[in-house]
């Protein structure tokens, strides 16, 4: 049997330039996609080596089915890469209650990165790729249960926070599982035009920063690096080398809150509380 990849948000931009890559290494490729036309027509365009499942990060239900999926059909992961984001929202809440930037970039994707260790953790090699943003470098301080009014509600900051607790959350879980064939890993793409950009507002920041974009190809090279490197460099972010923008990727550290082991095993547990899995590990 074919390696197999598991890519969340893979109708897409970087997720769907990263599911041609993998389809063209040879890998068998996971396409969890929330918009069933999309995920149909992605499955279509990558091929036969390729299975649409339908996923919404923001409904555990909808994850819960879309691993059950996964178990009955495949007996091993090789690479899951956890890629679906939104960013610049306006202030919602999902069914279970949590604000949807942070559902979907972190809640979701936390709660189910942690349920495929088990299609991963004796598959020699297997790795999870976490997105992360240079947004990330923004936050300087931790907030928790601050996030959750929305009186003080930003979209940017929210997504900035978003992406610091994946970075976090993802160098705790490598460090909490040694003894699984598994690493986990965090990528960014630098600054990649995409959809990812289509609410934000037109400011003159705005403006300015679009004239850095750079196209997908560079963004989604992070991604494969980390995934398939075999000099796997821990607690490292993998970016494109120059100025996390531009050129091959490179490693860089993390926001220095990633490396307060306190800080880390606080935001652990108030996750683990959260999206109610307590005694996962
Ligand atoms: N582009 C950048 O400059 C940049 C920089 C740093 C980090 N990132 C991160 O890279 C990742 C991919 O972004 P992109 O630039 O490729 O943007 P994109 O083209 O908008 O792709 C995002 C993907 O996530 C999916 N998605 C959104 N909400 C979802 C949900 N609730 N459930 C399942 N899938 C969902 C989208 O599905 P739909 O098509 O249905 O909306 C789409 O397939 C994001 O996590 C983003 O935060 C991007």
């Amino acid at each position: 049997m074919d390696k197999v990849v598991v890519i969340t948000g893979a109708n897409s931009g970087i997720g769907y330039a990263a599911a041609k890559i993998y389809e063209s290494k040879g890998y068998f490729v996971v396409l969890g996609c929330r918009n069933e036309e999309k995920g149909i027509a992605t499955e279509k365009e990558i091929g036969k080596n390729s299975k649409f499942i339908k996923l919404d990060m923001t409904d555990y239900e909808s994850i819960d089915n879309f691993y059950n999926n996964l178990t009955n059909n495949f007996k091993n992961i090789d690479i899951f890469y956890s890629n679906a984001g939104i960013m610049y929202v306006p202030f919602s809440k999902t069914k279970e209650g949590l604000e949807s930037t942070l559902a979907t970039n972190y809640f979701g994707s936390t709660y189910l990165t942690l349920m495929m260790l088990d299609l991963m953790k004796n598959v020699v090699n297997s790795r999870i790729v976490q997105i992360s943003s240079i947004a990330m470098y923004f936050i300087k301080e931790m907030r928790y249960e601050r996030l959750e009014d929305e009186s003080i509600y930003s979209p940017w900051t929210w997504y900035n926070y978003s992406n610091l607790y994946r970075t976090m959350f993802s160098f705790e879980l490598d460090k909490k599982i040694t003894n699984f064939e598994t690493d986990v890993v965090v990528a960014h793409p630098g600054v990649t035009r995409s959809r990812l950009y289509r609410r934000s507002n037109p400011s003159l920041s705005y403006k300015i920063i679009d004239k850095f974009k750079t196209n997908v190809s560079t963004g989604v090279a992070p991604v494969i690096e980390a995934s398939t490197t075999a000099e796997l460099k821990k607690e490292r972010v993998y970016a494109p080398k120059i100025i996390h923008q531009y050129g091959k990727p490179s490693t860089y550290k993390a926001n220095k809150l990633a490396y307060n082991l306190q800080e880390r095993e606080t935001l652990w547990n108030y996750t683990l509380d959260k999206i109610g899995m307590k005694d996962i590990l």
